[in-house]
């Protein structure tokens, strides 16, 4: 099955907004936050809802079809309760395997976020590539097509990660998170051989990026880590344009978030989302139930 990187079939750029749009920024947790970043700094007009559906987090070890039904009935209630008018699905994990369904229910556009194969494959001097991803990321026939339609000149390690979103929470929370627990995820990536060794590392999840200067120090030789946020928030403003004019000025304007449990919404992670400019946190109850 293929599907367009970002947009899928909602290729074509909508009829101009010509007030500010409503744009719903989607992930299993605190990853959503790499691309919130993006998305702010693109349309600092945007009225933006962050929802993170953390009552199912992680969703990196979830089976495809509870996964599917989670994220479409989530997106259900998040659609009716903040009718936005572009939906950025800021997880890799689900963007992989639920963007049809979503595009098939719900008559918004949706910008995916799939992991950067394509640009790691142009940046790569070695041809030793290696994707960052969570288990589910990893087992996706989406992709191994991406790989095979993208890389294959190149030898790609495909590392799945079981841990690292969760130390990426646990560090955004104020908790200790050390070296060799970051290591223990992160070390696979880096091969070497007779061949050379890995000069471009794709973060496949969008809770990486949060921990990347703890990567960059316990990196063994430097890489180029390749972030798909800043495409994601231009596939954006592709299709919903540029800043409206006389709206907002340069600086963003507050996030509205929205979790299904904020079970661990510690002091730290309220200050940390703040300083991401959260500027209100609601509770829309989702739990996750595993029939
Ligand atoms: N942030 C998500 C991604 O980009 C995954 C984290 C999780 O396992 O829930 O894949």
């Amino acid at each position: 099955m293929r599907f367009d990187l970002m947009a899928g079939t909602a290729a074509a750029p909508l009829a101009p907004i010509t007030r500010a749009p409503v744009v719903l920024v989607f992930d299993s947790g605190l990853g959503g936050l790499t691309v919130l970043a993006e998305v702010r700094r693109a349309r600092p007009d945007a009225r933006v809802v962050y929802a993170a559906d953390d009552a199912a987090f992680p969703y990196g070890g979830l089976a495809e079809p509870v996964l599917v039904a989670r994220v479409l009935a989530v997106m259900e209630r998040l659609i009716a309760v903040h009718a936005p008018d572009l939906v950025v699905v800021a997880c890799n994990t689900a963007s992989t395997l639920v963007l049809p369904a979503l595009r098939q229910r719900f008559d918004i556009p949706f910008v995916g976020t799939v992991p950067p194969i394509k640009p790691a494959a142009a940046a790569t001097r070695s041809g030793l590539v290696s994707v960052l991803a969570t288990p589910g990321t990893v087992r996706r026939d989406y992709t191994r097509e991406l790989v095979d339609t993208y890389a294959a000149g190149c030898r790609v390690t495909l590392v799945g990660a079981t841990g690292l979103a969760a130390l990426a929470e646990a560090a955004l929370s104020g908790l200790p998170v050390s070296d060799a627990d970051l290591w223990a995820e992160i070390g696979p990536c880096f091969v070497e051989g007779e061949a050379g060794r890995t000069d471009v590392v794709v973060l496949a999840c969008t809770h990486y990026p949060l921990l990347l200067a703890r990567y960059q120090a316990i990196a063994p030789w430097p890489v180029t880590w390749i972030d798909p946020a800043p495409a994601i928030a231009r596939r954006m403003t592709q299709l919903i344009g540029g800043p409206v004019r006389g709206l907002g000025d340069d600086s963003p304007g507050p996030v509205r978030a929205a979790f299904t449990s904020g079970d661990r919404l510690t002091p730290a992670l309220r200050t940390a989302l703040a300083d991401r400019g959260v500027a209100e946190v609601a509770f829309e109850a989702m739990p996750l139930v595993l029939q």
